[in-house]
């Protein structure tokens, strides 16, 4: 019996008791290993001795006070620490519980601040097709992840383009850079059509999360974006709540790709797991104008700016840089990818193997020369997980469909404290799974 309205009403699932490093242990005692973080979220991997520290002292010190009310020292720390690293000092930082509430935070941020400029028609966020952006009413509205479906028609509908989506999109005669222009040039185009003077924003992930598994864009993409957001007085937001704080290998996903957002969103990672916790970073120029204006900024959450949450974001973030934990990203990351194509590049049913960093994804296919993904009865992703499961590991399926022509892929997210020897455990299993499943 249990009185938990579970997330699959349907499904049964092993009770998680303990936790160390990549591991997670079930009441039987049953080992898995994490290779997805959950979702992306234990950068540190699990019990970190810094951070466990870091945040019962916190939380011996002071727990919580209200931020109506109070500062507090970790949300002024971390926010120093975001706003360093962000290269803009006097960048300004809300903290908020969630990636949904982070991107509704910059969403209020970029209304708010057109109607505070006179400019109030400007009011659509423009995204792209096969996004996620949170499951709030807003951003499930403005994302186009399939997970709109199954709320019917009750969701606001604003304009979206296709994702930079090199597997699927780029034309046999186009090179990379030529594809990135064309794909980019799909946002000035759609600005021009609804009138640049009802754009507020455009949100994009530097690398494709959840939706189509790891997709960093072509290049020269993102510099044009930024050209075109530029030109067309729109905020451009940077969905880093799954790619974000280190996931690629830098601290924010954006700096390899040459262009500065006017907000960034992080969650996940930066709590890694420890605390619910996520940041919306905005420039200056935007936090200066509610001020000078006199407008001001009307938002807020009962736990905006959590001292323990945030204490335990000043921990993680203390600990990628004290033990060089961006270093091993990179580093395994590429030992990943070359150990996923060594094994399995010539799969019959594995499509595509990319990603940066320690975040990685193999597209499956049913038909590797037309792409043709498994027919959706055919219950690819749930199997897939199932078969982890079976075997002992956590990584991340994402669905694809026969009717968006997109395949279902595994997403690899692990901690960055990742050994050589968990990639080889990976793939002993990895080849299990498969074989179990297709
Ligand atoms: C890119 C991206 N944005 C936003 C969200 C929403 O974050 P949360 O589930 O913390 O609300 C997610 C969650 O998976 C995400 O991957």
């Amino acid at each position: 019996m249990t009185s938990v309205f579970y997330r699959g009403v349907t499904e049964t699932y092993p009770k998680a008791m303990r936790s160390d490093g990549m591991y997670i242990f079930d009441e039987t005692g049953k080992k898995y290993l994490d290779m997805s973080g959950g979702a992306a979220v234990s950068c540190l991997g699990h019990q970190h001795p810094k951070v466990i520290e870091a945040l019962c002292q916190q939380i011996k010190t002071m727990a919580f006070a209200h931020t109506g009310f109070f500062t507090n020292e970790p949300q002024e720390k971390l926010a120093q620490m975001l706003a360093a690293r962000f290269g803009e000092k006097e960048a300004r930082v809300y903290f908020t519980s969630g990636g949904s509430e982070a991107n509704e935070t910059a969403f209020k941020i970029a209304w708010q601040y057109w109607r505070a400029k006179g400019q109030e028609s400007k009011k659509k966020i423009i995204a792209r097709n096969f996004s996620y952006h949170g499951s709030t009413y807003a951003t499930l509205s403005i994302g186009g992840s399939l997970r709109r479906r199954v709320v019917g028609d009750v969701l606001l509908e604003w304009p979206r383009i296709d994702p930079c989506y090199a597997y699927r999109n780029q034309l046999p005669h186009e090179s990379e850079e030529e594809y990135g222009l064309r794909a980019a040039n799909s946002l000035e185009a759609t600005i021009l059509k609804e009138g640049a003077e009802n754009i507020a924003a455009f949100i994009v992930e530097p690398v494709v999360g959840t939706t189509i598994g790891c997709v960093p864009a072509a290049k020269g993409y993102f510099k044009r974006i930024r050209a075109i957001c530029d030109q067309y007085d729109i905020l451009l937001i940077s969905d880093e709540i799954m790619c974000g704080t280190g996931r690629v290998g830098s601290f924010f996903a954006y700096e390899q790709e040459d262009f500065l957002p006017d907000m960034v969103t992080l969650a996940k990672g930066i709590g890694g797991g420890y605390q619910p916790l996520a940041a919306t970073i905005v420039r200056h120029h935007i936090h200066d104008f509610f001020v000078t204006s006199g407008k001001g900024f009307d938002h807020g959450h009962t736990y905006v700016g959590h001292a323990s949450a945030c204490a335990a974001g000043c921990a993680v973030l203390t600990t990628i840089d004290e033990d060089n934990l961006l270093a091993n990203v990179r580093s395994k990351g590429e030992m990943l990818q070359q150990k996923l194509e060594e094994a399995f590049k010539d799969h019959p049913h594995i499509g595509d193997i990319r990603g940066r960093g320690l975040f990685r994804a193999i597209e499956i296919v049913a038909d590797k020369k037309t792409k043709q993904p498994f027919p959706d009865d055919a219950n690819i992703t749930k199997k897939l997980k199932q078969a982890a499961m079976k075997h002992g590991l956590i990584c991340f399926p994402c669905s694809g469909s026969t009717k968006d022509n997109l395949g279902s892929c595994i997403m690899f997210a692990p901690p960055f404290i990742l050994e050589e020897s968990h990639l080889d455990e990976l793939m002993g299993k990895l080849h299990a799974i498969l074989k179990d499943v297709l």
